[in-house]
């Protein structure tokens, strides 16, 4: 469950939220019975309840198989990448060694990068699992090929493709194909669920599984969020209302929004979140531009800004009611002067730190959304990926734009390819 407080970003909204209920009305039926712009990419709306439950018994036992391992390499970039990276960051304890660890690969070119991991990999037990829907990125093939050449020096050509999972469409495309030569575990990413959408089936639900996170936690808090989305009354659909007020906003003169934290670990989420929204609403001149803060630490860099630069920004606060418990201890001496917060839970501090900032950013003419999560645990960040989710396919609708396709991702690979010189 979620709390949705949206009131220090309606003062700064002329229209009544309520008034745009007929609107959602339609749109919810346009998004329910899959009727608008992008419908045949529309599968994970019901993926909290039809997950292929086969998949991931196969899942299960593939771990199985493999316990013991000390790392598993995910290769794959923006969609096919972004929901196991923001889950593993979001539900992993800080400074806790990993066993297996989860690496990821594939989502940039950088020959260091990649070096230097073919180098660690030497001395790990590990697996690979590669991630394409189409099967045909650069940036995840290339990773491939250097790491299938590793794994295959590594343990002979035989056991190697006992260690290669792939991921990727169920009858086409070159990673599919591969997969079929080879002989590899496959798992399926269905034709009518796009990358930014696709979290919440193998494609992390694969690295979840071998990292030991409650993926059937996650999935009862996806189903919640569904089921909590099924009303279109604004009063209820806090998704929607959500949707609603970011449109307004941005109608008001805000063309930014900051998805901010005051929890490193959320750090990864705003960069799934960034390209949920990006990716579906950019286009076409319009869609708000996403950006992302963590707080405290960048009030100490973005914070002026924030407060006092160009007026065109709100914020969308992702605030964690419990955490750990550790309090500030008493120094008698007192040079740094803290001892008026001695015996006070840091947790209380970050949450007087959340409340004066708003209050100040609010004042600075900054309109606050703030969603409250209880904690941050599997069951919430399945909620929220289904929350942000159908808010994206709402926000998207009412603006007028197909949330699900991406063109202007092709433009760089043209151009890429061209200076290549791929024929
Ligand atoms: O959301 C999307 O569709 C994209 O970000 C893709 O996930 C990304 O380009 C990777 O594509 P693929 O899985 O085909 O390698």
């Amino acid at each position: 469950m979620i709390k949705l407080d949206i009131k220090d970003a309606k003062k700064f909204i002329k229209t009544n939220v309520f008034s745009l209920q007929d609107q959602v009305n339609e749109l919810h039926d346009v998004i329910v019975n899959k009727s608008g712009l992008g419908n045949d990419f529309l599968g994970w709306l019901d993926l909290p309840l039809t997950y292929d439950k086969e998949e991931l018994d196969r899942i299960y036992k593939l771990k199985e198989q493999h316990k013991g391992i000390d790392a598993i390499v995910v290769i794959g970039i923006g969609g096919s990448y972004l929901g196991a990276k923001a889950g593993y960051e979001f539900l992993k304890t800080p400074f806790k060694k990993q066993k297996p660890e989860l690496i990821f690969a594939g989502h940039h070119l950088s020959a260091n990068y990649l070096k230097h991991l073919l180098k660690y990999l030497n001395k790990k037990n590990y697996v690979i699992n590669v991630i394409s829907k189409s099967g045909t990125t650069t940036e995840p093939a290339v990773a491939f090929r250097l790491l299938k050449a590793h794994i295959e020096n590594k343990y002979g050509v035989e056991e190697a493709r006992k260690r290669i999972f792939a991921t990727t469409d169920k009858a086409r495309g070159s990673l599919y194909q591969l997969a079929i030569n080879e002989g590899y575990e496959r798992f399926v990413i269905e034709d009518n669920v796009g990358g930014r959408f696709s979290v919440l089936s193998a494609v992390g639900l694969l690295p979840f599984v071998f990292v030991g996170i409650d993926v059937e936690k996650m999935i009862k808090g996806a189903q919640d969020a569904y089921h909590d989305a099924q009303d279109p009354s604004l009063k209820k659909n806090k998704a929607y209302l959500y949707a609603v007020t970011r449109f307004l906003l941005n109608q008001s003169g805000k063309d930014v929004e900051y998805l901010i934290n005051y929890e490193p670990r959320l750090a990864f989420f705003a960069e799934w979140w960034k390209q949920l929204f990006g990716e579906s609403e950019g286009k076409g001149g319009k869609g708000l531009l996403v950006h992302s803060a963590s707080f405290t630490t960048d009030l100490h860099s973005l914070g002026q800004q924030i407060q006092d630069g160009n007026r065109i920004i709100f914020e969308t606060v992702l605030n964690v009611k419990k955490t750990d418990k550790l309090s500030i201890p008493f120094v008698e001496e007192d040079l740094d002067k803290l001892n008026y917060i001695a015996g006070k839970e840091i947790s209380y501090v970050n949450e007087q730190a959340f409340l004066g900032t708003k209050e100040a950013h609010i004042d600075g003419g900054v309109p606050n959304i703030v969603i409250t999560i209880d904690k941050m645990d599997a069951y919430h960040f399945g909620y929220l990926v289904y929350f942000f989710e159908i808010a994206c396919a709402m926000s998207a609708y009412l603006l007028e734009v197909n949330p699900f396709d991406q063109p202007g991702v092709e433009a760089y690979k043209k151009n890429m390819f061209r200076l290549l010189g791929k024929k």
